[in-house]
């Protein structure tokens, strides 16, 4: 395919002319990607099959991992969802639109390439006005993942869409970076009690609000692939750099880690600006995160760092915890997936999985 189309647009006031143009390639069956409150997203039509298994084509993604599905009103949640309880009907009305997707029964009608032969589909109204608009004007649901090749750090700018996807897609909306730069959290309320299956920007401790029965299991903190894959793409590697990332879940550890594996290379060190102060050496090449003091600055770094990992000098990278608190939970899940698990809590940990 030739190049995409770059339409640049104001993300709180999109030109709609502009968005036209999208528009009509969704209609037409074509890809799209676009900005949400959370990362890009590469949308087709997704009461078209043929559409939405051009997705999975351009992403490289298995077959077996289904897509959300994006409404930009009620009505629309209705085509391609059923048998939501009043309970859940009342906290969807009150969160979205927003980044919480529930997995929900599936209506007939929604194509079997978009949840992947499942009878539940993942639905989420998200809060951007581009992809608004995108869904309003093109007058159907939107089936998107995120806009980055299967494997790769989720999209949180345009630019990193079109590093992954450029030649693939027909129309990229450009609406500047996201603003949570996490991928929604999702929750399976087609189970009684709910099951959390991915937590993002809308946290545990809000979700508990409305559901005080919630399920948080092990794999959602992303220490362990989940045995019996819960959400499907949940046993693919993820958001993950090129090159072998270890985290260091210890201040202490992390610090000597950094000063003893620097000794023998040249060291990639993603750390938070406070940490980083205690950072030094010649062989050492800092990729800043944000502040500490502030995790939703560190969410929204989070995957254009793992990106600078592959583009900076070094073979190894190193990055620490952050608490598991709000958003850190989101965080840390990322963090533990993109590294494929290698986890060190001791100096003596972090040597073995560097290979010293
Ligand atoms: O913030 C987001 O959610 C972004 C933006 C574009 O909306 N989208 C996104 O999509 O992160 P994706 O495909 O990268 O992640 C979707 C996840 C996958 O892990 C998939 O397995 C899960 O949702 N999923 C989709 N349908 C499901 C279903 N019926 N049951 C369980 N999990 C499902
Ligand atoms: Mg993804």
């Amino acid at each position: 395919m030739a190049v995409a189309i770059i339409v640049k647009v104001d993300p709180v006031t999109p030109e709609k002319d502009k968005i036209r143009v999208a528009a009509e390639a969704i209609r037409a069956g074509k890809l799209v990607a676009f900005p949400t409150e959370t990362v890009y997203g590469l949308g087709a039509d997704a009461m078209n099959g043929e559409a939405s298994r051009k997705i999975f084509e351009a992403k490289g993604r298995p077959a077996d991992n289904p897509l959300i599905v994006h409404v930009a009103d009620f009505e629309q949640l209705f085509q391609v969802a059923k048998d939501i309880s009043d309970e859940v009907y009342k906290v969807v009305r009150t969160v979205w639109p927003g980044p919480v997707t529930f997995v929900l029964k599936k209506a007939p009608g929604v194509p079997k390439e978009v949840t992947a032969n499942l009878d539940t589909v993942a639905v989420r109204m998200p809060a951007h006005p581009v992809a608004l608009e995108l869904i309003r004007q093109s007058e159907t649901p939107i089936a998107a993942p995120s806009a980055n090749l299967a494997g790769r750090p989720s999209p949180t700018t345009a630019e990193h869409v079109i590093e992954d996807l450029g030649d693939k897609v027909d129309v990229i909306i450009d609406g500047g970076p996201t603003f949570f730069g996490v991928e929604s959290t999702i929750i399976n309320v087609a189970v009684k009690p709910p099951v959390l299956l991915r937590p993002g920007p809308f946290t545990v401790e809000e979700l508990r609000n409305f559901f005080p029965d919630l399920i948080v299991p092990e794999f959602a903190e992303g220490k362990e692939e989940a045995a019996i894959a819960l959400a499907p793409g949940m046993k693919y590697r993820h958001y993950a750099p090129q090159k072998r990332m270890i985290v260091v879940e210890n201040r202490e550890a992390f610090r000597k880690a950094v000063e003893t594996l620097s000794k023998s290379r040249k060291l990639i060190v993603l750390c938070s600006k406070e940490e980083c102060e205690n950072v030094k050496g010649e062989n050492v090449t800092e990729i800043v995160l944000g502040s500490e003091t502030n995790l939703y600055e560190i969410a929204r770094n989070l995957f254009d760092s793992f990106r600078k990992v592959d583009k900076t000098e070094g073979d190894l990278a190193v990055i620490h915890s952050f608490p598991e608190r709000g958003i850190g939970l989101a965080i840390m899940n990322r963090i533990r997936k993109a590294s494929g698990f290698q986890i060190a809590r001791s100096l003596e940990e972090a040597m073995r999985l560097a290979g010293d």
